[in-house]
Formats: C-alpha cells, sequence, structure tokens
C-alpha cells in the first residue's frame, strides 16, 4: 500500500519524506490557502522533496478553465498529478489530459457511481473522501469495497486513493480491502508509530541495559 501525505506544509513533507515513507503528496486549495504561500512556489517545493505523484489542484471549475490552469500546474515539474473535481467538465478534462500523458487524480468521489465514472474517464487515482462519509452518517470504509470490487470486476486500472483519512483504523481497514493509496494527514501519519506496548517495553530494556554498565558504540 502506497502512502501519501495530505498536506502543503513544506517542513512536515521534509521530516517525513526522510523517513522514507512517502510514497506522494496530495494537496487541495484549502491546504494550499493554510500554508499562506503561492501554489506554484509550494507545489515545485513539494515536487523537488518526493519524487512520486503531487497532487495539485485546479481551481476552475469549466473544462477549458481546468486545461489551461492544468498545463501552468504540469510545466512545475513531472510528477505533479492534476486534480480535477468529479463533475462532468472535470472527468471531460480527465480524459483530455490523461490521453495526453498526464497523471490526473479525480477528488471529491462520494459515491461508486461517481468512481465508475472517473475510472471510464481515464482517471489515474480516484479519491475517495471517507472521513467526510462518515462525518453525514455514511460508513465511508464501505464505499471504498464497493470501488475496489467494481474496479476489480472489469480490470480498471485506477488507482483508488483513500483520502479525507482521520485516524489509524481508516489506515488499517484501507490496507485490509487492498486500496492501492491513502493519503494521511501527517498527524495520523506519526500516529501509527504508536502503541503503549513500545514505549513500555523500551523503557523496561534501557533500564535493564543501564545496569550491565555496557556501550555498544
Ligand atoms: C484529498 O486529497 C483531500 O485533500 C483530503 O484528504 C481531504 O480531507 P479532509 O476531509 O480532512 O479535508
Amino acid at each position: 500500500m502506497k502512502f501519501f501525505v495530505d498536506t502543503a506544509d513544506t517542513a512536515e513533507i521534509k521530516s517525513l519524506a526522510a523517513s522514507g515513507l512517502l510514497d506522494g503528496v496530495t494537496t487541495n486549495p484549502s491546504l494550499i490557502a493554510k500554508s499562506g504561500r503561492r501554489i506554484l512556489d509550494v507545489i515545485a517545493e513539494i515536487c523537488a522533496t518526493v519524487p512520486g505523484p503531487v497532487s495539485a489542484e485546479v481551481a476552475a471549475t469549466d473544462y477549458d478553465g481546468m486545461l489551461a490552469e492544468a498545463r501552468v500546474l504540469r510545466r512545475i515539474a513531472k510528477n505533479v498529478t492534476v486534480k480535477v473535481p468529479l463533475t462532468p467538465d472535470g472527468l471531460r478534462a480527465c480524459h483530455h489530459l490523461t490521453q495526453d500523458g498526464a497523471m490526473v487524480n479525480v477528488t471529491l468521489c462520494f459515491s461508486a457511481a461517481q468512481a465508475l465514472l472517473a475510472a471510464k474517464s481515464g482517471a489515474t487515482f480516484i479519491s475517495p473522501f471517507v472521513g467526510r462519509l462518515d462525518d453525514v452518517g455514511q460508513d465511508g470504509m464501505v464505499l471504498i469495497a464497493d470501488i475496489l470490487q467494481i474496479y476489480r470486476n472489469y480490470g480498471f486500472k485506477t488507482e483508488v486513493l483513500v483520502a479525507s483519512v482521520r485516524h489509524p483504523i481508516h489506515v488499517i481497514t484501507a490496507a485490509k480491502l487492498g486500496a492501492h493509496v491513502a493519503t494521511l494527514p501527517p498527524a495520523v501519519l506519526r500516529s501509527l508509530f504508536n502503541h503503549p506496548l513500545t514505549d513500555k517495553g523500551l523503557a523496561a530494556f534501557l533500564a535493564d541495559w543501564a545496569k550491565t554498565g555496557q556501550q555498544i558504540a
């Protein structure tokens, strides 16, 4: 399973990239706004840090506008993945861009029907938002299972990128289902390390080791 990080905070990205755990990055207009920086600068810095796919979202909502913005975004670096919304214009742009050799991430997916359309449009990634579905009383992970089943039935190459991840159980359930990618907020990615028995066990080992008076290096 690939791990992307869902942030435009370049300091966080650099720190996580050093761990070797990052396969890519996703951003969205809200995350760019939170960074307080120009999108072109942020995406360029992220692309220079992480060689995998880096999603940069268009702000236009019409087909021609999306293509114009995609041209600018794609010029930043080869690993830019153009992110488009799951709308008729967004999927038309997705079809055009993937035919032209671009990677495209179709975002704001909330139903299996939408995911089917995105795959037929040639999307590289489909981003179902599990946390936002949970927020309105629907089980986001059921949507992931449905999409994976549909894609497997027809051999679609589109990768399921689990988005709007809120906690480790989302990550583990996505991995058990065989989702291709999860994009994690930095705090969720870091939380995957945690277990109280690891902390307790390490403290006990270190206490016993101190009693030996030895040093390894
Ligand atoms: C995905 O690409 C989105 O940027 C993101 O996962 C949205 O998550 P949120 O629901 O926490 O805003």
